[in-house]
């Protein structure tokens, strides 16, 4: 069986300069689909015609290019669809491919810009059969998967509480909650509370992200979580080090730290011994090809992948709980009962307004808004 796979949203090209906010990231799933037997690019849509013939020139995709995903899904009749737009496309955009009855959605992180969006593009999927994912390849990457090993190993004994400090919490967020819902076995949460700041404004991916936040939760199985992130995080210099590492994970018998600043990038210490290293391949960006791998082993199979969208679920209810409970001043109890993106609707009260403006450069394909 050779899968017909079409790509929404390409981006402008791996060649532009990407040092400002994003980067193409079509091209890695194109790259992976390209690399397969079992896959064939047959058609690509951008809302930048340009982009879409540079994409289609680049991976031989001869008389698939389009402006709009509508007519895309009409004419191409996919199998796979991968969506590679901006956050609050994501949701309609699936929609549409499930009314198409595609068999399966590869849609990038994180899930949408709303609670309510992130669970209807998952029920409406759910109710026509069509197989949602995620891209949230960092899981298949080297230092992740052997955390997990030394975690499923007992090394530490039995995982009580997990640390994060990395990035911003929404669209960093995604990724560093993911993984360590892998780390939790994939255990949902019960509750969550939490801060978050937006005095420096950052729309990422076209939705506001709060840099500086300080949230806790507590999984089903009393695993507790903390996250502490932004360029202003207590105790620390930068966005990256209040652990010093991205995840801190903390067991009965010891803690694991992985990510660190320094060499070496993961290293476990029993409680009464010292550290020991373990070496990893510089992979904390993930694999997209392995992801696309499990999403496609998963459909020719008829079988699950880690990548599901009840795993993401879980992951992004935590986000938007932990700026509901911001807006509640309070802790939130799961499951999370609103439809909104709580910063969003402060900011568009009024009730919350950035000081500091984003000091980023734009990127290439937002640079003439
Ligand atoms: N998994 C990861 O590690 C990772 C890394 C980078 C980006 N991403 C995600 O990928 C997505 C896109 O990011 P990017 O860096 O590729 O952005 P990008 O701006 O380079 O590309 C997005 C493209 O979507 C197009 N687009 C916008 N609306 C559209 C629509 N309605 N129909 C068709 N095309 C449309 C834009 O013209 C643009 O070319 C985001 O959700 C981002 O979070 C994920």
């Amino acid at each position: 069986m050779t899968y017909r796979v079409a790509v929404v949203g390409v981006g402008p090209g791996r060649e532009v300069d990407i040092s400002g906010k994003s980067h193409a990231f079509a091209y890695e799933h194109a790259d992976a689909y390209a690399d397969r037997e079992d896959c064939e690019l047959v058609a690509c849509a951008d809302i930048e015609r340009e982009y879409a013939e540079r994409f289609a020139e680049e991976f031989g995709i001869e008389g698939g290019v389009y402006e709009d995903h509508g007519t895309m899904l009409d004419e191409a009749d996919p199998d796979l669809v991968s969506v590679c737009t901006p956050i609050p496309t994501h949701a309609p955009i699936v929609t549409d491919c499930a009314e198409a009855d595609v068999e399966a959605v590869h849609c990038e992180k994180p899930m949408a810009d709303t609670w309510g969006a992130a669970r209807r593009m998952a029920e409406v999927c759910e109710d026509a059969g069509v197989r949602l994912t995620f891209g949230h390849q960092r899981r298949f990457g080297d230092p992740f998967r052997q955390t997990k090993e030394l975690l499923d190993e007992g090394v530490v004994g039995d995982l009580e509480r997990i640390e994060i400090s990395w990035g911003n919490f929404f669209d960093n967020g995604t990724h560093s909650l993911d993984l360590a819902a892998m780390f939790n076995d994939e255990h949902p949460a019960e509750w969550v509370m939490g801060q978050v700041d937006y005095s420096k404004e950052h729309v990422r991916y076209g939705v506001p992200t709060a840099d500086h936040a300080f949230v806790s939760w507590q999984y089903e199985n009393g695993v507790h979580g903390i996250a502490a992130t932004g360029d202003d995080v207590p105790l620390s210099g930068g966005s990256y080090d209040f652990y010093d590492c991205w995840h801190r994970l903390v067991g009965t018998e010891g803690v694991i730290e992985l990510g660190r600043r320094e060499e070496p990038a993961l290293r476990y210490r029993r409680d009464g011994e010292g550290w020991t290293e373990v070496e990893v391949d510089d992979e904390f960006d993930g694999r997209v090809d392995l992801a696309i791998d499990d999403v496609v082993r998963a459909l020719s199979e008829d079988g699950e992948t880690e990548l599901r969208a009840e795993h993401a679920l879980n992951t992004t209810e935590i986000l938007f709980a932990g700026h509901e409970s911001s807006r509640r001043r309070g802790r939130v109890e799961l499951p999370l009962e609103i439809d909104d993106h709580p910063l969003v609707s402060l900011i568009e009260a009024g009730e919350i307004e950035p000081t500091e403006p984003d000091d980023r450069p734009p990127h290439p394909s937002e640079a003439d808004e």
